[in-house]
């Protein structure tokens, strides 16, 4: 080969592992308590918009390009903000935000996994079928605001699912939240994507279970996502003294929300409804010792593979509501529900995975997601395929959430060859 050839042949995209080992890490000491270890960053929170300005400067270091969307969705590519695209994104990422106390990989790994294969590719040169683009979601979550994968509803163009005017627990708006991570709830509209713009989505997370673990795995081939329902219900008593107010003819929010916590419980357990089933949040008012409360807010977190059973369990358990208040004398109501259904991943992505484990000999597996994603939510316009890397001790959304360095690195590689192969092939 000539000198002048090789001089201009450009070398193939490769996973700088060191560089996304540190982002890793910076991300990390955003929002993190010093006692517990635990990341705080819900959705739109000072936490979350500090950790989106950390992306969004590293990716404007890179030489890569950022636009933020009316939803707040952070999207990062090399061809320059204001150009045309002439070719279908390959799509890429995850989410920022965390729960309460929760780890620092949940989500945020997948978005710099994101960010370092769109930069390698970049770093190549290297042209395909598809623009390798990488995003983050706006509160996947729903911490602070309960309207969860409020970014990726927003570009698949769910709009009617979402509130109008979405609040938070305590009632504030999402308007001015919004608009200070570049958003524009008025303009929601012009966040939403065509099926035809876009190519597949990839989304590399961690298991967040503990199955890659047990069985010595390094990659999960994700091959469905649970389905969930989360129904925010509101419980309305009278508040009263709770040294002077006789027992009988009470109207108690909270003790009614007892037995309401229950019945979602055994949604799942005896009564079999649904795979699985929680309360997770209580907002109680106005949470005072020797007063009875007068308003419980509560989540409940409904999951299922089987759309039937999903429906049957949300059914179920409004018709119990209806009982507990009867029996206590509340009222409760269902004040807001964001439903996403289970999909299954594609059968041509999931098998450039296994092709890139071969090759790269790790092993791997494929399994079922009980968590939910950004991926099921792109589903609906678009093929998706999900990569996990293992979960040290199998734990999520507490502080002890971990994964190896080197099961990082191999995951972002694996993103990385997935990504270049999709590139060649038509994807559905
Ligand atoms: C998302 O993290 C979920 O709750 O599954
Ligand atoms: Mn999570
Ligand atoms: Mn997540």
């Amino acid at each position: 080969m000539s000198q002048s050839v090789a001089q201009h042949r450009t070398a193939p995209p490769a996973v700088n592992g060191g560089r996304l080992l540190r982002r890793v890490e910076k991300l990390g000491n955003i929002g993190r308590d010093a006692a517990t270890g635990g990341i705080t960053r819900e959705g739109f929170s000072p936490a979350d918009r500090e950790a989106r300005a950390y992306v969004v400067e590293e990716a404007r270091a890179a030489g890569l390009a950022v636009s933020v969307d009316a939803a707040g969705n952070i999207i990062v590519r090399a061809r320059p903000a204001g150009t045309t695209a002439e070719r279908p994104a390959l799509l890429m990422g995850s989410h920022l935000d965390t729960v309460v106390g929760g780890g620092r990989l949940d989500g945020a790994y997948g978005v710099l996994a994101a960010l370092e294969v769109v930069q390698a590719c970049a770093e190549s040169g290297g042209h395909g079928r598809y623009e390798p683009m990488a995003v983050a979601f706006t509160n996947e979550e729903g911490a602070l605001f309960p309207q969860p994968f409020f970014g990726s509803s927003v570009l698949v163009g769910r709009l009617s699912d979402l509130p109008r005017e979405p609040l938070d627990h305590e009632g504030r708006s999402l308007r001015g939240p919004l608009a200070q991570a570049g958003g524009d709830l008025d303009a929601l509209g012009s966040a939403v994507w065509l099926p035809e713009s876009v190519a597949a989505y990839l989304e590399i997370h961690v298991e967040q279970g503990p199955v890659l673990e047990r069985t010595g795995n390094r990659i999960g081939v994700v091959d469905g996502i649970t389905g969930r329902t989360v129904l925010t219900v509101e419980i309305r008593g009278t508040a009263g003294h709770a040294g002077t107010t006789p027992m009988t003819g009470r109207r108690d929010a909270l003790a009614a929300a007892a037995r309401a916590v229950t019945v979602v419980e055994h949604l799942a357990g005896t009564r079999d409804l649904c795979r699985v089933a929680t309360v997770g949040r209580l907002d109680i008012h106005p949470n005072s010792p020797n007063t009875i409360a007068d308003t419980v807010r509560l989540t409940a977190d409904l999951r299922d593979t089987v759309v039937a059973r999903m429906h049957a369990a949300e059914s179920a358990l409004c018709e119990e509501l209806r009982e507990v208040a009867r029996q206590t004398g509340t009222e409760i109501e269902v004040v807001a529900r964001t439903h996403s259904g289970p999909v299954s991943t594609s059968p041509e992505l999931r098998a450039l995975i296994e092709e890139n484990c071969l090759e790269l000999g790790v092993p791997y597996r494929s399994l079922p997601s009980g968590a939910g994603h950004d991926a099921q939510v792109v589903a609906d316009i678009t093929p998706v395929a999900m990569i996990f890397v293992p979960s040290i001790g199998g734990v999520s959304h507490v502080p002890l959430e971990d994964t190896a360095p080197a099961d990082l690195v191999v995951g972002a590689e694996v993103l990385l060859r997935t990504a270049l192969k999709a590139a060649h092939i038509p994807t559905r």
